[in-house]
């Protein structure tokens, strides 16, 4: 049995966990920051390293002490390094460095985004070969991964992310940052009355775009404020989520069928969202694609937490992949791009 104790702190949550085995979540505490961006309609860094600094000893203590678990007990540390702000990342790595110094445990560093998608295991195992979708506030990309802990992006956005264009919709609606959820919440109430154009549907590529849909509503936002006409914005959300998760499902349809695996993840703070989540089951249902195993991650750690890092920590940490304490941020870190021939 392996206890891996993980950080995580990439963008607004400062969470730890300990997470054994790679799949046996014995605690994950989280704390959100949520309420001090809100007013900014989005995230400010420096108050985000100031809240993770605030945070993180009271969250290391909940995770020691919701797991029952004693620093002895534990086999290694793992922690984000990338991708994410770098005044976050340094405070988890920090974190994760301090402790590992002072109980003599190794240090994993860990791919936020490799996170994010080994958060599946929470729902049951991967199969390999597997392809990912993996959509959150910063990143949108179809992930093949041959064998576990191997990641090459099959395509990926070329301006916003599939969030992202959530939280700007969201921000023209006057919604609370981050709107993802509400957006979702009144899709569910509305009607799709506009059409708003798909993303590059007809382009030969796994990559998306987001910005002409942001921007065609946008458009249909102030042209009715011009005439004076009001908005229902229940169907304005049920139209703009139809084209999001149009474009995602699309693209995801495409790379199912060119490449053949045995599993399919939907990953990221995105993967939250009701019609993706439903909208994809009913493709993997599909008789072409009935033999793949659809393996969404659990809604409840879709969005950034610590247990996830521990699920890709534990791939490192079979495949032996430690750092020194001289390890750094890397905030731009992705997974490497399919070689074009
Ligand atoms: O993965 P995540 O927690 O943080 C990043 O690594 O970016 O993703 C946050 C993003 C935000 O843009 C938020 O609006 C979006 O996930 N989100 C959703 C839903 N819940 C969160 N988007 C659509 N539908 C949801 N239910
Ligand atoms: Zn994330």
């Amino acid at each position: 049995m392996t206890k891996i104790i993980s950080f995580e702190s990439s963008a607004d949550e400062t969470s730890v966990a300990i997470v054994e085995d790679g799949h046996i979540i014995l605690s994950n505490a989280v704390a959100t920051q949520i309420n001090s961006h809100q007013r900014f309609g989005g995230i400010v860094p420096e108050v985000a390293s100031r809240h993770h600094i605030e945070w993180i000893t009271r969250v290391l203590d909940d995770a020691l002490q919701q797991a029952n678990v004693k620093p002895s007990e534990l086999d290694a540390v793992a922690v984000t390094y990338g991708p994410g702000l770098v005044g976050s990342l340094l405070v988890g790595l920090m974190g994760a460095k301090t402790f590992a110094l002072a109980h003599n445990l190794p240090i994993i560093p860990v791919n936020h985004l490799a996170g994010h998608i080994a958060a599946a295991n929470f729902n049951e195992p991967i199969i390999y070969p597997a392809l990912a979708l993996m959509v959150s506030g910063g990143h949108t990309e179809l992930v093949l991964m041959k064998t576990e802990n191997s990641f090459v992006v099959l395509g990926e956005t070329r301006d916003d992310a599939a969030g992202e264009s959530f939280d700007k919709v969201g921000r023209l609606l006057k919604l609370p940052y981050p709107a993802g959820k509400t957006i979702d919440e009144m899709a569910h109430k509305g009607q799709a009355t506009i059409k708003f154009p798909t993303a590059m549907a007809h382009e030969d590529n796994y990559d998306f775009s987001f910005s002409g849909l942001k921007s065609a509503v946008i458009n249909y936002v102030h042209h009715a404020e011009q005439k004076g006409e009001t908005i229902d914005h229940n169907n304005l959300a049920t139209s703009f989520q139809n084209a999001v998760v149009d474009a995602l499902v699309g693209r995801t349809q495409r790379a199912l069928s060119d490449f053949p695996v045995k599993s399919f993840v939907v990953a990221g703070g995105v993967a939250a969202n009701s019609q993706l989540r439903q909208t994809l089951a009913e493709l993997l249902e599909k008789d072409a694609f009935a033999a793949i195993k659809f393996i969404p991650v659990p809604r409840q750690y879709t969005g950034d937490n610590a247990a996830m890092i521990g699920a890709a920590g534990y791939w490192n940490y079979k495949q032996g992949h430690f750092a020194g304490l001289d390890l750094n941020t890397a905030p731009g870190l992705d997974f490497d791009l399919l070689e074009q021939n």
